[in-house]
């Protein structure tokens, strides 16, 4: 069949020229939207840290990383979710265009700061998953929070989605090594090298909670003296 021929339902399910002409100024405008929500949230969460440092001597965060994912990531998501791809179906569909990655010390200050993130009032929080109280069956952990955050933008105020994902350092560490075989699809010995990172994630988390034991000693005492 023609390309031409097919009817407009099929044209959006594919990607075909016509619309990819249609939407490429709306898709320009969407990106450039969730780089605003991304510099509103990363500014609320540097500006806590940046708190955090003169009251309490201490920097919550190991680092901060954001990320607008990539068109060609977008699309595959769209396709194997079975979404039209227009701009449209990526707003009402995908939650994690605008993504940031923060990244801890200490469990605590995870929660510390979600909750302080969480409860500004132009933050609405639409989810949150704690895999760290309830890990993923591979042993994944992070605290996942879908926030929505306006964008003042010339003529609107428009809510954007952002996906912000706290983890330790430790567990930073694991979802990175754990994120490589995900992608090696042709690895022999899968299933143990699966066990393996399994045994990692838990001595991990027991480590993660024996660091924030230890640190809240230390502080006691500075407190003390
Ligand atoms: P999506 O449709 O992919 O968004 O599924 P979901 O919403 O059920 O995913 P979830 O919110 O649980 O996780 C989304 C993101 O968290 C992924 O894009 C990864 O960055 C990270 N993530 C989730 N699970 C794992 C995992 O098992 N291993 C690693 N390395 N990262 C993970
Ligand atoms: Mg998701």
């Amino acid at each position: 069949m023609n390309l031409a021929e097919l009817d407009y339902e099929e044209k959006l399910m594919t990607g075909h020229p016509d619309i990819i002409l249609k939407e490429a100024q709306p898709f320009s405008e969407l990106m450039m939207e969730c780089r605003c929500a991304l510099m509103e949230v990363e500014t609320k969460l540097n500006v806590l840290n940046e708190e955090f440092a003169l009251k309490y001597n201490r920097n919550p965060f190991e680092s901060i990383k954001s990320r607008i994912k990539k068109p060609l990531s977008i699309v595959e998501k769209l396709k194997r979710k079975g979404f039209p791809l227009t701009v449209e179906s990526m707003e009402e569909n995908l939650f994690d265009i605008a993504g940031i990655r923060v990244i801890c010390s200490f469990v605590d200050d995870i929660y510390a700061i979600a909750a302080l993130l969480v409860q500004q009032d132009d933050i609405t929080l639409v989810e949150a998953k704690d895999y760290i109280k309830n890990p993923k069956k591979n042993g994944y952990r992070s605290l996942h929070l879908l926030l929505e955050v306006p964008v003042f933008l010339a003529e609107e105020k428009k809510p954007m989605k952002v996906e912000v994902q706290f983890r330790t350092i430790a567990m930073d560490f694991w979802a990175s090594l754990e994120h490589k075989l995900k992608y090696k699809r042709d690895i022999s010995d899968a299933e143990e090298i699966f066990q393996e990172l399994k045994e990692c994630a838990d001595i991990i988390s027991n480590m993660d909670l024996r660091m924030q034991e230890i640190r809240n000693r230390i502080e006691i005492q500075r407190d003390d003296s």
